[in-house]
């Protein structure tokens, strides 16, 4: 038989040498024994190999199997001395970040390799189990669904330098990459009772934070015949749940090297968020928390501002450390498109956001307003009428109360793992003055 893969590790005996070899496919490497005579000074930690032999039972309790090699090829030398990680050496986050373009090669960044991949499978099974209908949601649109301004243009290379002034833009209007494809799964549960999409997102916000990215995926869900924050805060939850039930049963071993070597204790948090019921508090409820609080923060708390990182960190541990649900928003908070509760004296929408314990705000989303008249009106006091006369129009023809939610799939990763920082998530991160590779 034929394996191949890359050396975790040489060791030279005089009856045999001894290598373990990588493939990616767990964190677990194969033992090959060859006849010490195949010992090769090219055959280093890191280089890239080809082996035949045979697949014999090991006496070794480590493992079951070993490859009892008649041949090993070097196809990659990898040179010890400048290579940047070095053997049985446990190298931390931020030294492997620097070198996005070898990290895979880690453990570490191999593990979360496997779990982003098969938590990705997880949400996809959820939502098929689920009887939701996969919607590929355009990356350029030209909307800003969120309406923060926070948007990447998209235009042609060359354009405007081609005696083309009477088109300026390649799509005849100004395109952008999208912030979130909401819109566009509104469009469908205008067909399909449950529809979700999973992709790329993209956001120009001049953070540096730990938990912002300009590139980022999230998963969003559209639910049609829906009249209650409840009905959608179970989908989440269950979301949330099913999914980290999925990826620890799926990949224990790549998960326990981040609980124990990343984020000791981790572990026991993430059981008891699995656990235990997500708590449920207004908006309102959570402004008299914050301003009955001993605890001095840095942004004012004050009825109808948003809630910042250290009010909602506040907030989850106020609540015992578990995932904390504040729903019913200030009016003035949220974009357009969220439901008027129409409400006094203090006005609000039907909106919702999930806090989670070390992270913040993993999931955004709210009812969404179908009433035609009061979406009319919202679009007209902001100058948006013309340009959402589509979305005025799916009102007219059939429409249903629905409402959805989106979560950044980089804070799940960052929750699951007790990871501090998203660009440790993310294969290729890209924030604001980095766009390496
Ligand atoms: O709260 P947001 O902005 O909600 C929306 O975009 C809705 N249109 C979603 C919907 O209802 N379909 O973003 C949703 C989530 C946030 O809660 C956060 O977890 C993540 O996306 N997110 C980011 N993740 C990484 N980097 C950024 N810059 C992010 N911005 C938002
Ligand atoms: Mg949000």
């Amino acid at each position: 038989m034929h394996r191949h893969g890359w050396v975790r590790s040489v060791r030279s005996q005089k009856k045999a040498l001894f290598l373990d070899v990588n493939d990616g496919s767990s964190l677990r490497s194969l033992q090959v024994v060859a006849d010490p005579g195949l010992a090769h000074r090219r055959l280093t930690f890191g280089s890239a190999v080809e082996i035949s032999g045979s697949l014999e039972k090991s006496l070794h309790e480590k493992q079951n199997v070993e490859l009892q090699a008649t041949e090993v090829l070097v196809v990659g030398e990898c040179d010890p001395l400048n290579f940047p990680f070095k053997v049985k050496e446990r190298h931390g986050l931020e030294y492997i970040r620097q070198f996005p373009h070898l990290r895979c090669k880690t453990n570490t960044f191999s593990s979360l390799l496997r779990v982003r991949s098969a938590a990705t499978s997880a949400i996809h099974s959820f939502f098929k189990e689920n009887g939701f209908v996969h919607i590929h949601t355009p990356i350029i649109t030209s909307n800003d669904c969120e309406g923060a301004g926070e948007i990447f243009h998209v235009e042609h290379e060359g354009r405007g330098n081609k005696g083309d002034q009477d088109e300026p833009y390649f799509f005849s209007v100004p395109a952008f990459l999208t912030v979130s494809g909401q819109l566009h799964l509104e469009v469908m549960a205008g067909a399909f009772p449950c529809v979700y999409t999973f992709g790329p997102t993209f956001r120009a916000e001049n953070s540096q934070s730990r938990r912002h990215l300009a590139e980022f995926y999230m998963v969003e869900a559209e639910i049609s015949f829906i009249r209650s924050l409840e009905d959608l805060m179970v989908v989440m939850e269950n979301l949330f749940k099913a999914t980290t039930e999925r990826i620890l049963a799926e990949c224990p071993h790549d998960i326990e090297l981040y609980h124990k070597h990343v984020a000791p204790g981790h572990r026991d948090s993430l059981l008891s968020m699995l656990k235990n019921k997500f708590k449920v508090i207004t908006y309102t409820e959570a402004i008299n928390i914050l301003t009955h609080s001993s605890q001095s923060f840095a942004f004012k708390v004050e009825w109808g501002n948003d809630l910042q990182t250290e009010h909602e960190n506040y907030l989850v541990k106020h609540c015992g450390n578990v995932p904390v649900f504040v729903i019913n928003y200030p009016y003035e908070l949220k974009p357009f498109y969220a439901r008027d509760n129409s409400d006094q004296p203090e006005h609000t929408v039907a909106a919702v956001d999930l806090l989670v314990p070390g992270i913040g705000e993993l999931f955004g989303g709210s009812l969404r307003e179908e009433q035609q008249e009061m979406l009319r009106a919202r679009l007209a006091r902001a100058g948006m009428e013309d340009a959402y006369q589509w979305y005025l129009e799916l009102r007219q023809f059939g429409s249903v109360p629905h409402g959805g939610f989106g979560m950044g799939f980089e804070r799940y990763l960052q929750c699951v793992l007790g990871v501090h920082n998203i660009k440790d998530v993310i294969p290729f991160p890209r924030f604001s003055h980095s766009c390496l590779l």
